[in-house]
């Protein structure tokens, strides 16, 4: 089994939901929050205001993120929200500067109406690195559909793989 480490931004808690799950399966999976430093509205219209009028206008978001565990793993695993069409920047940050070269790498994204071209951001920020698999959650989660399993199991398979 390779060593696994999931990237993930959360706000209201779907996209850190799906990284739980996947530990679950695989409980040495090593978790790397990337953990927002404002205070974070408690109402989703809130945050949708305050982070979305930030990306639109790409003002910073304040983050930390311990990305020291990426050398230890030889997988890696993002999972982001969609905001206002886009990754968010704290996301595109960290992973636009990480060395992806040598690792395999999964990615997932939650949205609730529009994915948006998930997959065309996330090649574009991480220099044409290679991804096993991709798969877009839309909200709410469904975590008891054979569906929702399958997306999980068909994550961890595709890193597993020995090719
Ligand atoms: C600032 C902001 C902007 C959003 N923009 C979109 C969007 O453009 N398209 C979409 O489908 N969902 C959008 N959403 C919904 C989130 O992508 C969705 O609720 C996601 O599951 C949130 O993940 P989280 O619970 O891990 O924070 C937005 C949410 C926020 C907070």
């Amino acid at each position: 089994m390779r060593s696994i480490g999931i990237i993930y931004l959360t706000l209201s808690g779907n996209t850190e939901h799906i990284a739980l799950r996947l530990k679950e399966l695989d409980p040495s999976i090593k978790l790397i929050p990337i953990k927002i430093l404002d205070k974070i509205p408690r109402f989703k219209w809130r945050q949708i205001v305050k982070y979305g009028a930030r990306t639109i206008m790409n003002r910073p978001i304040k983050y930390e993120c311990d990305v020291s565990v990426i050398d230890d793993v030889d997988s890696i695993i993002i999972g982001s929200p969609i905001w206002v069409g886009r990754i968010p920047s704290p996301v595109r940050d960290i992973i636009s500067s990480i060395d992806l070269k040598d690792k395999k790498i999964a990615a997932y994204c939650t949205f609730d109406t529009d994915p948006a071209d998930f997959k065309d951001q996330l090649y574009a920020f991480t220099d044409s690195a290679l991804f096993s698999a991709f798969h877009a959650f839309k909200e709410p989660l469904n975590d008891q559909s054979p569906q929702f399993k399958k997306a999980l199991y068909s994550i961890l398979t595709a890193l597993n793989s020995s090719e």
